[in-house]
């Protein structure tokens, strides 16, 4: 039996994408909403509006989404593509200056009428979003520069009827308005609070979706259902069982042409660590929400994430290291076999990591005393997304003096793996005896995997987050506390000389640098690094 939230259908609207010449807008957001409509799945009303500067017409960037859709979807079909194409629109326009506004509202209010979901008075002119017109979903897919004069024009245009909304009698008859905000959500904690005061200047907490497509992933959302659906896991769920929890996020491709326009003045620790991996953390950690509704599980999630411990600047270096990787030699990779220091707009002077690694601690009753580590790189030994809980030894060494497989006498203790990227699966792995007269033992591991499991291929996260942000469901979405804290956490390291200083270089299509080894190594514990076929 499959469970729905509460609200499954979306509502109709139209969608802005500020962006629309951009990669990720062609890449990610054009193919999933195709292959949401090949599936039946949008609302029953959407219209797509594209905004960027270039002039061009509506047909000319139907064409130009074309063979990307053609080539980043699951499948398409020419047939279905022109009839998904025929609610694409394109607007030409500055979106950080005014001028474009009034034009605008007039044209998304004909868009919504043209597709028969506009409301309100319809003798209104405030529409477009306003008191009147459709409900409009803006997604923020423009350079991060941009997002505060842009959110601020819109509020300036009138376009937010907030206000008005809660006061109308009828509340589903005045539209909505919400937006969707790609990352980064600043670059520390100070420029990430004059964001989330500029986004909040407009709009509600509830109407912003801060976005990332980690948690659209699906084991990744399967970790709420592994940890609370069953009896199993959550029993051992704590300090008393758990030795310690690592997340990876390694990648085996290089920053390439991405190095001087973003990556180098970014890091690993903003772009995937605070980002995506802090995130992913919390839903590891985060105590059972009172019910699986946004709400209580938003405040579970900002709850556990407050419980993370800051460290000081001046103590960063020790739980905390970072690497960059050296040449890989071969010239048909994305850095043409240069390593990273040696890329086109990389300084030599900043220092920026293309891996981190962290120790983290949560101050609070079940995970006190567990450390969390967490690594990101490029140019790694493979792509591998993962979640390792690694359990304790038993309390009693029953089979003291049996001998192991392999002659192996300290025996490994139990372990989780839910490995998120690039095969979707959890296994678990533990002890058995191996069969014959003599009492010999071994580690076994028991795999689930999801393709086969559920016999279907995992679908590309930003759809069904966007969906969510139609049914105005914000449990993957992040709130501005979690951001916020987010940020505590990472600034110590992203501003420590002294991190900076012992940066390390490690070979491209390895593990990471020495000292990420050694982090854990003083601990006595060592990463989980799978090698050859294993898989988990
Ligand atoms: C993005 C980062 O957010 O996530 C990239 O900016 C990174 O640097 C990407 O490559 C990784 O995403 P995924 O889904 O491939 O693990």
């Amino acid at each position: 039996m499959s469970v729905e939230s509460p609200k499954a259908i979306p509502d109709p609207c139209v969608l802005v994408i500020f962006g629309a010449s951009g990669d990720l807008t062609a890449r990610k957001l054009i193919p999933a909403l195709y292959e949401l409509h090949c599936q039946r799945r949008l609302p029953n009303g959407l219209a797509v509006v594209g905004v960027a500067r270039r002039e061009k017409t509506d047909d000319g960037w139907r064409e130009e989404l074309r063979p990307w859709a053609a080539k980043h979807a699951s499948h398409f079909e020419e047939k279905s593509w022109l009839e998904f194409a025929r609610s694409v629109y394109y607007h030409p326009g500055d979106a950080a200056s005014g001028e474009m506004y009034p034009g605008f509202i007039d044209r998304i209010n004909k868009i919504g009428k043209a597709h028969g979901i506009n409301k309100g008075d319809p003798g209104s002119t405030a529409g477009g979003g306003g008191a009147s017109g459709p409900n409009v979903l803006f997604y923020l897919s423009v350079s991060p520069n941009l997002y505060e004069p842009i959110v601020e024009q819109i509020g300036m245009a009138g376009m937010i009827a907030e206000g008005k909304r809660w006061c109308a009698l009828n509340v589903d008859q005045v539209p909505w308005q919400r937006i969707i905000v790609e990352k980064p959500f600043g670059v520390d904690l100070g420029s990430a609070e004059q964001l989330n005061r500029s986004l909040g200047r407009v709009f509600e907490e509830e109407s912003i979706y801060r976005i990332d497509h980690y948690l659209g992933k699906e084991l990744v959302q399967n970790i709420l259902v592994m940890r609370f659906a069953n009896t199993l896991f959550e029993p051992l769920w704590n300090n008393q069982y758990v030795d310690h929890v690592q997340v990876t996020a390694a990648e085996k491709v290089g920053v390439g042409k991405r190095a001087g326009n973003f990556y180098d003045t970014a890091g690993a620790t903003r772009d995937m660590i605070q980002s995506h991996l802090l995130p992913v953390l919390a839903l590891v950690a985060m105590e059972p929400p009172s019910r699986y509704e946004p709400a209580a599980i938003r405040r579970e999630k900002i709850k556990i994430i407050n419980a993370m411990r800051q460290i000081s600047v001046d103590k960063a270096h020790e739980d905390a290291v970072f690497g960059r990787y050296g040449p890989s030699g071969n010239p048909e990779d994305e850095d043409g076999g240069k390593g990273y220091v040696e890329l086109e707009g990389v300084s030599t002077t900043r220092m920026t990591e293309t891996f981190a690694a962290m120790r983290l601690h949560f101050d609070n009753w079940r995970w006190s005393g567990v450390p969390f580590y967490v690594r990101s790189g490029k140019k790694m030994a493979r792509k591998l997304t993962e979640v390792v809980v690694q359990f304790k030894h038993p309390p009693a060494d029953l089979f003291r003096g049996v001998e192991a497989l392999g002659g192996v006498m300290s025996r490994p203790a139990n372990r989780i793996v839910i490995n998120i990227a690039p095969d979707d699966g959890v296994s678990l792995r533990f002890e058995a005896k191996v069969p014959g007269p003599k009492l010999l033992i071994d580690s076994v591991k028991m795999d689930m995997d999801y393709t086969k499991a559920f016999n279907t291929q995992p679908i590309e996260a930003y759809g069904p987050l966007m969906l969510d942000a139609m049914r105005g469901d914000q449990t993957l979405y992040k709130h501005r506390d979690e951001v916020e804290t987010g940020w505590r956490v990472c600034d110590p390291a992203i501003h420590s000389p002294e991190v900076r200083k012992r940066i390390e270089s490690y070979p491209a299509g390895s593990w990471g640098p020495g000292s990420a080894d050694a982090l854990l190594l003083k601990d006595g514990r060592k990463w989980h690094n799978p090698v050859g076929a294993e898989k988990r």
